[in-house]
């Protein structure tokens, strides 16, 4: 049965250093209280209100930074693990297999490895029952395999792109406490080999056939899943990243086009090798095998049966993550980043209305639509805090110059090379764009920008929300869609927070904004997640060195701030060498989930701890309160 009939569409997913305010700063505070309630507050009241520490909205104190191997949390809280790679799904799949030796069948059949964005299902009428989407973004050979190194056979191969895709899994609340429930009959694995469709303008076009699939609309497999999204219908949008890195050649003189190169196409592919045992993945054989992913991809979770979707209306890119609005006449908005240096920052308006009574009439709802890209004015140039105005700019075959004579034949081309009709449009050329997310109080979208080296080389001029040259922190952008409406062709846009160590660059532009302190520094933003309260919770993927630029900041972390008063508290410290990344919220937010990815990514770390094997492994955290109260709160 199609579940998604009895799931009922939820309400949309739901400073003071004045002598170094070169960016936001006590400004920016007075610029976010002019956005959010049009008050002209002075500077001095904002300012002081952010130093007393004093956000009724964040209930804890801030944590300092700290490099053990564990979760460091405030008092009163306590973390768990929900569930770890390799954990079996079901009652007959084989245990996880330390050594390495497992079997990529085993592994089809376990938790996949390097969680990342996830989103929690409840079952209707039941606040103890829920399922959850989980991306498993990639995997580390170091662990995957006991000799630690690239695959070495077809099989190897194939336990990679097992260990990669998306978990579903039913999770109950038992005595206070959510567990995984093996054995459910909704747990199931998609992974690299899994039969997805391709839907949307780009399905059947001739870039999209293979020797495989003449049909162009029949891909094999989801890999490299970033971050995510969940939609007001009940099903999970899966956002494919970096899959040319799963691309070679055997051809060493192999030539690429240009819409190949800007993809970043290469012979060697990132270290990853799947073209040397899979020939899919060899652009000598199967160019156009590239063309099948780069895609979101939306997954009915109360459908173990359901055969996913490339929604190609979306757009091909690097995708990060997927944030569901809806415009003032009931359409659906989907915001998306490319994360790569220079890349853009997109939006998806569907032709149709969201059916808020039928979920199935929205089945095919992402497949018919316009997809815009954004330009941002440089806006106003003092620093003490970034701002301006932007426009979307649409990207449809035949309009703005995206016809054939540019190398536009079709609207399949223009989605297909995105990037390439994006950038024919003139269109922002953004520091990495990551996780987008849209405020449940004002409607309000913020981006984390998380770091650009390259920024202030050509092409990329500095300026506007990308102000620095050679970012190596961050930034998280914000923007407001005229009269409120996100299906507005423009906006007004000021930067949240700019990231930066004022404890080493103390009077200058790596110093960061006001609102970053010696206290509560961090850098490269990427993950995102408002609670329904209204909190912005920032994960981190950053540089945990603990040295140079990035001495004090410690291990990645988990933030929270206020968006209202600009104040952000350290909330969680991650293990050594993780990157934290994924959140979701139980519906009484008396449960945070969060994700631990690659804990130990080059050694020394035995997270988590209670596994009496020692080796580090990707995972679910449950964080909640002694007290059981509301996380944050
Ligand atoms: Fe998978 Fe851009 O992070
Ligand atoms: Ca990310
Ligand atoms: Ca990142």
């Amino acid at each position: 049965m199609h579940l998604l009939e009895e799931h009922q569409p939820t309400d949309l997913e739901h400073l003071t250093r004045l002598s170094r305010r070169r960016f936001i700063g006590a400004g920016a505070l007075c610029g976010a209280a002019l956005f959010l309630g049009g008050n002209l507050l002075s500077r001095s009241v904002l300012a002081a209100s952010v130093s007393a520490g004093g956000s009724s909205l964040l209930g804890f104190a801030s944590i300092p930074a700290a490099t053990a191997d564990s979760i460091s949390l405030p008092p009163g809280y306590k973390a768990r693990v929900l569930i770890s790679w390799g954990q079996p799904l079901h009652a007959d799949a084989p245990a996880f297999d330390p050594s390495g030796n497992g079997s990529a069948l085993a592994q089809e059949l376990q938790f996949g490895d390097h969680n990342d964005g996830m989103s929690l299902f409840p079952f209707p009428g039941d606040d103890d029952r829920a399922l959850m989407a989980i991306n498993n973004e990639y995997t580390n050979y170091r662990y995957l395999f006991s000799h630690g190194g690239k695959p070495a056979s077809a099989e190897e191969v194939h336990k990679a792109q097992a260990a990669e895709g998306v978990s579903v899994i039913e999770v109950r609340r038992r005595d206070g406490q959510w567990q995984f429930v093996q054995d459910s009959p909704y747990n199931r694995r998609i992974h690299g080999n899994t039969p997805i469709s391709l839907n949307g303008p780009a399905a059947g076009d001739a870039l999209l056939r293979t020797a495989a699939d003449n049909s162009g609309r029949k891909a094999l497999g989801t890999f490299q899943n970033c971050a995510n999204g969940k939609t007001p219908w009940g099903t999970y949008l899966t956002c494919e990243e970096n899959f040319t890195d799963c691309f070679g050649s055997s051809d060493s003189s192999q030539a690429f086009d240009a819409a190949q190169k800007r993809y970043g196409a290469s012979l060697t592919g990132k270290e990853v090798d799947w073209h040397q045992h899979d020939p899919r993945f060899d652009l000598a054989k199967n160019p156009n095998e590239l063309n099948r992913h780069g895609w979101v991809v939306e997954i009915d979770p109360f459908d173990p049966q359901s055969t996913p979707v490339k929604r190609t209306a979306l757009g091909r890119f690097k995708h990060e993550n997927a944030a569901l609005a809806e415009t003032r006449d009931g359409r659906a908005v989907v915001y998306m980043g490319d994360d790569e240096r220079g890349e853009f920052i997109y939006k998806f308006i569907s032709r149709d209305r969201i059916d808020h009574k039928n979920a199935n009439a929205n089945r095919n709802l992402l497949d018919h639509g316009t997809l815009y890209v954004a330009r941002f004015d440089d806006g106003d140039h003092n620093l003490d805090h970034p701002r301006g105005k932007g426009q979307w700019l649409e990207l449809t075959h035949g309009k703005n110059g995206l016809n054939a004579a540019n190398g536009f034949a079709s609207q399949a081309q223009v989605l297909i090379h995105a990037r390439l009709a994006a950038s024919h449009l003139k269109a922002t050329r953004m520091d990495r764009p990551e996780w987008i997310v849209v405020s449940p109080r004002d409607g309000q979208v913020y981006c984390t920008l998380t770091n650009n080296v390259k920024r202030g080389e050509e092409g990329q001029p500095v300026g506007g929300p990308n102000p620095r040259e050679k970012n190596v922190y961050g930034q998280i952008l914000r923007w407001r869609e005229s009269a409120d409406d996100h299906g507005a062709m423009s906006f007004d846009w000021d930067l949240f927070v700019v990231a930066g160590n004022p404890a080493v660059h103390a009077g200058d532009a790596k110093a960061g904004s006001a609102n970053i302190t010696p206290q509560n520094m961090f850098n490269s933003p990427d993950g995102l997640g408002f609670d329904a309260d209204g909190r912005l919770w920032i994960l981190t993927d950053g540089d945990y060195s603990n040295n140079g630029d990035f001495a004090g900041m410690g291990n990645n972390q988990m933030l929270c701030a206020d968006p209202a008063s600009g104040e952000i508290r350290r909330f969680m410290v991650g293990p050594v060498a993780c990157e934290v990344t994924g959140i979701a919220f139980a519906p009484d937010q008396r449960t945070l989930f969060v994700g631990i990815q690659h804990p130990g990514e080059t050694g020394g770390s035995t997270f988590p701890e209670h596994l009496p094997d020692g080796k580090p492994r990707s995972s679910v955290m449950a964080i909640s309160r002694e007290d059981g109260g509301i996380v944050g709160g």
